[in-house]
């Protein structure tokens, strides 16, 4: 067959590309990485002194895959730190990108489509497709969370775009409950109550789902002393420790295996068909909570049958 014939007629066979197309295992592009929060933050501080609110729209430095471009901390998930300072407002627009965010510190608020939900740490809150939603700090110290997207998405779906409201806040009123803020002591108490050394919360959304039909959450609790079984999955992740020590052994499709050593706030990436396993040497139980592609997976149906 003559290449340079069947390239003048935009044909390619396929048998040259069988094993590209058709591998032995998932082939995810992200390799695993870790953020130290000790080594970003001063970076995000550095921002938040030089980059004003207005300018920034949203002040985030975002978690890039080292074998990758922005908007991809795993082949599937965004990841970000924002900052919001004492006063600020991030201003109201939607868009058709869903975002889920862990509130590392400090205190603010999300108004989405009209409530005002108070923020503190551990928190989980969600902004769901085409939802107003609008960020403040009324606190007098900075307010950071991990912001979560199915940004990656668009890249293969070119569909995503934003509306920005005519007003900096879109008009809200506080709202003390609601299915869009999952408070920590919910999910920890959850966890308390199963025994077992190595426990996982799945977060449901108002109906008993995943939090969004593209990204889901969970939260683990790994005992003092505990080694978790190890684990591999199609998902991809964005772990983030919440409190404790600990580490996790990352082996990914490619067989490079990785430590990382994770202390409270810590933020690392794993990618699809890892092999994972979290290991807890210290005197206290360490929490993780983890953002995956679980939820999307499960709808396209594109998880391997387990029997
Ligand atoms: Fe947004």
């Amino acid at each position: 067959m003559n290449q340079d014939e069947l390239s003048a007629q935009h044909l390619e066979p396929l048998w040259l590309k069988m094993s590209a197309m058709v591998p032995p295992t998932p082939k995810p592009v992200a390799k695993p990485h870790m953020w130290s929060y000790k080594d970003t933050l001063p970076h995000l501080l550095k921002a938040g002194e030089t980059v004003p609110a207005e300018e920034a729209e949203r002040r985030v430095l975002m978690l890039v895959n080292p074998n990758m471009e922005s908007p991809f901390t795993t082949d599937t998930i965004y990841g970000g730190l924002q900052l919001v300072k004492p006063g600020e407002i991030a201003p109201a627009h939607r868009h058709i990108a869903f975002a889920v965010r862990f509130i590392i510190e400090g205190e603010g608020f999300t108004a989405v489509e009209g409530k005002k939900l108070p923020l503190e740490r551990g928190d989980v809150v969600v902004t769901p497709t085409w939802h107003w939603h609008d960020h403040g700090n009324e606190s007098d110290s900075n307010i950071i969370w991990l912001d979560a997207l199915n940004l990656p998405l668009f890249r293969f779906a070119r569909v995503h775009f934003a509306e920005g409201y005519s007003d900096s806040r879109y008009p809200s009123t506080l709202c003390n409950d609601s299915e869009w803020r999952i408070p920590w002591s919910r999910v920890e108490a959850t966890l308390s109550s199963d025994t077992a050394p190595h426990a996982i919360y799945h977060y449901k959304n108002g109906s008993g789902g995943p939090l969004s039909t593209t990204l889901a959450v969970q939260a683990e609790r790994i005992d003092a002393g505990h080694t978790t079984e190890e684990s591999q999955e199609q998902c991809s992740f964005m772990y983030h420790c919440y409190t404790g020590d600990g580490q996790t052994i990352v082996t990914p499709a490619n067989g490079e295996k990785v430590v990382f050593k994770w202390t409270s706030r810590d933020t690392f990436a794993v990618p699809a068909w890892s092999k994972i396993q979290h290991v807890n040497e210290s005197g206290t139980p360490a929490y993780l909570v983890a953002v995956s592609d679980r939820s999307l997976l499960d709808l396209l149906q594109l998880q391997r049958p387990s029997a």
